[in-house]
């Protein structure tokens, strides 16, 4: 029997709610495969600033580290808005416990599941091609975390910069894991920059073709930005991996999980070099919804499958977890966000049984 710590990040809006029915999904793995998951509790986030008036309270990146792997709901909410400082907002914890636990790489797959392929926005002759891709976005450094400044100027009124910086290690070993996600893949890399403008890009790009020598058996290409952004409404079939900065991953993440149908089925994982890793649902706290039972749990439970197969080496029990789903979406049931059937519509807690007892 196999002892996994967990440490639970709740978080806020529909948070609590997705991360109670991941649960659930956990227990019912431990119970199948004979595992034990323990969990922690770890305060971060909107809840963590009403609580104790910091949404990073001290310790929190410690207590993670004891753990074995990170689920995360959601963080964040208009009540904690931009104009509160900056260590009571709840994007400011999610970026530094991504720092602090050297979480350099976020993975977000974007497939489109087959229990759903009417639910993609895109025309049918496109989505008919299929969606199935994995953005390798990195996620310590950049834009997000570079050196910012604001201040008054003589004539031109206040001023304010935020400074984009990449070191060649950084993008080698983000460039690294996307080769070796595509080496298990399709063998395909789409390397996304804006080496036309930026300096930042031109490093990039000389980067990623220096590892695409390394790989000669992977497809390379690389590809600007906002080319991405139309490819992936024209033809977001042709991706495989999808290798990009921060800031352009953030972006181009959402747009992926969109065409997918719902951002509310799609997991992501943040990793680094050693343990823990990070996983969670791509969508936000959605709080004009929290509390109502409305939320859809998938993309936290997949992304507890994300943790069993990527932490844990639990191939089995993380396709368990995949199946139940698809299973459950077979049969018609689901969530608000999620178009279909109105006799087959279920709140959170009755998806999250369903999934369950499917496995
Ligand atoms: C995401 C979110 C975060 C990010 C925000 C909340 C800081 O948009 O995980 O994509 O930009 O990384
Ligand atoms: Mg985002």
């Amino acid at each position: 029997m196999s002892h996994f710590k967990i440490a639970l990040i709740r978080g806020d809006g529909i948070g609590p709610e997705v991360v109670n029915e991941a649960v659930q999904v956990m227990d019912r793995i431990g119970e199948k495969f004979g595992h034990v998951f323990a969990y922690t509790d770890v305060l971060l986030g909107g809840c963590a600033t009403d609580a104790v008036g910091k949404s990073y309270p001290d310790g929190t990146a410690e207590i993670c580290r004891s753990c074995d792997a990170v689920l995360l709901g959601a963080v964040g909410g208009p009540k904690w808005g931009s104009t509160r400082p900056a260590h009571e907002r709840p994007e400011t914890a999610l970026l530094a416990i991504r720092k602090d636990l050297g979480l350099y790489a976020n993975l977000r797959p974007a497939a489109l599941r087959p229990a759903l392929a009417d639910a993609s926005p895109l025309r049918k002759d496109i989505s008919a091609a299929g969606i199935d891709l994995m953005m390798v976005r990195e996620l310590t450094g950049g834009v997000y975390f570079g050196k910012r400044d604001k201040y008054q100027t003589s004539d031109r009124g206040m001023e304010a910069t935020d400074l984009m910086a990449y070191s060649e290690m950084e993008i080698e070993r983000i460039g690294r894991k996307a080769f070796e996600f595509a080496m298990l893949r399709r063998k395909k890399v789409t390397s996304i920059d804006k080496a036309n403008v930026l300096e930042t890009s031109r490093l990039w790009r000389s980067v990623m073709h220096r590892l695409a020598s390394e790989y000669p058996e992977v497809c390379y290409e690389d590809m600007l930005v906002d080319n991405c952004a139309m490819q992936l409404v024209k033809n977001p079939g042709q991706f495989d991996v999808v290798v990009t900065e921060n800031m352009f991953g953030d972006i181009l993440s959402d747009e992926a999980s969109m065409i997918t149908g719902s951002i509310g089925l799609l997991p992501s994982a943040s990793i680094g070099d050693t343990a823990p890793g990070l996983y969670e649902p791509i969508h936000g706290s959605a709080p004009d919804i929290a509390g109502q039972d409305k939320a859809n749990p998938i993309a936290t439970i997949l992304s507890v499958a994300m943790m069993l197969r990527y932490s844990f080496q639990l191939m089995e029990e993380a396709e368990a977890i995949e199946k139940a789903v698809d299973e459950v979406l077979a049969l018609g049931w689901h969530t608000g966000d999620i178009a279909g059937d109105t006799d087959k519509l279920v709140g959170t807690r009755e998806m999250g049984r369903l999934i369950c007892s499917a496995i």
